[in-house]
């Protein structure tokens, strides 16, 4: 195991009617003056901005609102609430959707206190000051709600880029899982698939030695198989969502990840096709993660029927553990097209006349000079070859 630290100071309320601790959490942590800020409008219709306004009332907290957060956040409406955190002299987030309207508020929080472009956290400058966020989570997916990331997409030249730091974890994130109840059934699979990917990208590691990190992410992975038809067969299924729910935390506040090198090629393959179609960055992952996981395979082929074995259930073949591997990467597959997740570029809405496009915004994008590195280096032909394996799988 490699020395490492862990910094995980979010306070987590979890379970029914939490939200309405809203109020009370922002006083906690020292809000005085509070942007609001949330997706397309899914929180407005079911009432819960309503009653995180009400929670911040009862508080007597003054608040202003932005909505319009769309799925892969762009960085104009980080701009905007810039702006407007510095006109109306904001001093905290509020967080109100998923893992879009929380990654832009943590944009506009570093942003706001910033004298630069906030475009400077996304190409490269680690996130040292910002403002206090707080969440009131939507959907199990992203795993926002607990990590120091964001992710925006620039809209000159669609880059989708990630920024870093513990300033932007959230200070407070409320759990609620019956507000996940109202997901259309394609987001449910969706997130499901990003929490697995979470997982799959720390399991993929070079470091020996890490069986307790490699059991944590397995016991969090059978959960996942577990709870995830149970959730798409009965979206009230409370329990289930609550086990998804926490699941999508654990997954991510990187409590799995630590003292071991990590992947992560995989996301920033997906991270191209949800800037160039705009589709939902779990569907994106789906497709993603078996290409890869086939391209990359034989780098160690043992960690891949590990899992195969440990997870999915497959008979290990000492004499070719690449069968086995291979077994577990089907499995894989075969139950993201099961919780109804696309399986190929069709499916999806991606083209094969793309992939250049793809592979020279990956490699070269943005200051990248032509080699993505994770669990293994993969330069433009590699990435080419991985995107041609979701062509037609
Ligand atoms: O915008 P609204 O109307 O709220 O609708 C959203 C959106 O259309 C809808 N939704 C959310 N909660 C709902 C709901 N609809 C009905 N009922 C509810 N309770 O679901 C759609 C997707 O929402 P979004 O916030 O985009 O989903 P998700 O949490 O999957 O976030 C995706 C973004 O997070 C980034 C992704 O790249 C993507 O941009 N990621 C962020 C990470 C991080 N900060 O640590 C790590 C991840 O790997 C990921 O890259
Ligand atoms: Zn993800």
């Amino acid at each position: 195991m490699q020395n490492f630290t862990f910094y995980s100071p979010t306070f987590f309320t979890f379970g029914k009617d939490a939200e309405n601790q809203a109020g009370s959490l922002v006083k906690r942590f020292g809000g005085t003056r509070v942007l609001i800020h949330y997706g397309g409008g899914s929180a407005v219709r079911s009432g819960l901005i309503g009653r995180v306004q009400a929670s911040l009332h009862a508080e007597g907290i003054p608040y202003v609102t932005l909505g319009g957060v769309q799925p892969n956040p762009r960085s104009g409406l980080v701009y905007e609430g810039i702006d407007l955190c510095r006109k109306e002299k904001v001093d905290f987030i509020l967080a109100v959707g998923g893992g879009s309207a929380i990654d832009s508020s943590k944009a506009i929080a570093a942003g706001t206190i910033y004298d630069g472009d906030f475009w400077d956290f996304y190409s490269g400058k680690h996130i040292e000051k910002a403002l206090p966020v707080g969440t009131v989570l939507t959907i199990a997916a992203a795993g926002s709600e607990g990590s120091p990331d964001s992710v925006i997409t620039k809209e000159e030249g669609m880059f989708k880029r990630g920024a870093s730091g513990d300033a932007i974890r959230p200070k407070f994130s409320i759990l609620n899982p019956a507000l996940t109840q109202t997901l259309p059934p394609y987001q449910t699979a969706a997130g499901i698939t990003d929490i697995m990917a979470h997982l799959y990208e720390r399991y993929l590691t070079n470091t020996k030695e890490v069986e307790v990190t490699d059991r944590l992410i397995e016991a969090l992975l059978l959960t996942m198989i577990h709870e995830g038809p149970r959730v798409i067969a009965d979206p009230d299924n409370y329990e289930a969502r609550a086990n998804i729910m926490w699941a999508g935390m654990m997954a991510h506040n990187n409590a799995c990840g630590v003292g071991r090198s990590q992947d992560w090629n995989s996301h920033n393959i997906e991270h191209e096709l949800s800037a160039l179609y705009d589709c939902a960055h779990g569907a994106g992952l789906a497709v993603t993660l078996p290409a890869v996981f086939t391209y990359v395979m034989n780098h160690d082929v043992m960690r891949f029927a590990q899992v195969a074995v440990r997870v999915w259930g497959c008979q290990m073949d000492f004499a070719h553990p690449e069968v086995t591997a291979r077994e577990g990467i089907e499995k894989l597959r075969a139950f993201f097209t099961s919780i109804g997740m696309p399986k190929n570029f069709a499916e999806l809405g991606a083209k094969e006349e793309d992939i250049p496009t793809l592979v020279k915004a990956l490699c070269r994008g943005d200051g990248r000079q032509g080699t993505i590195y994770g669990f293994v280096p993969l330069n433009e032909d590699d990435c080419t070859k991985i995107y041609q394996l979701m062509i037609n799988p």
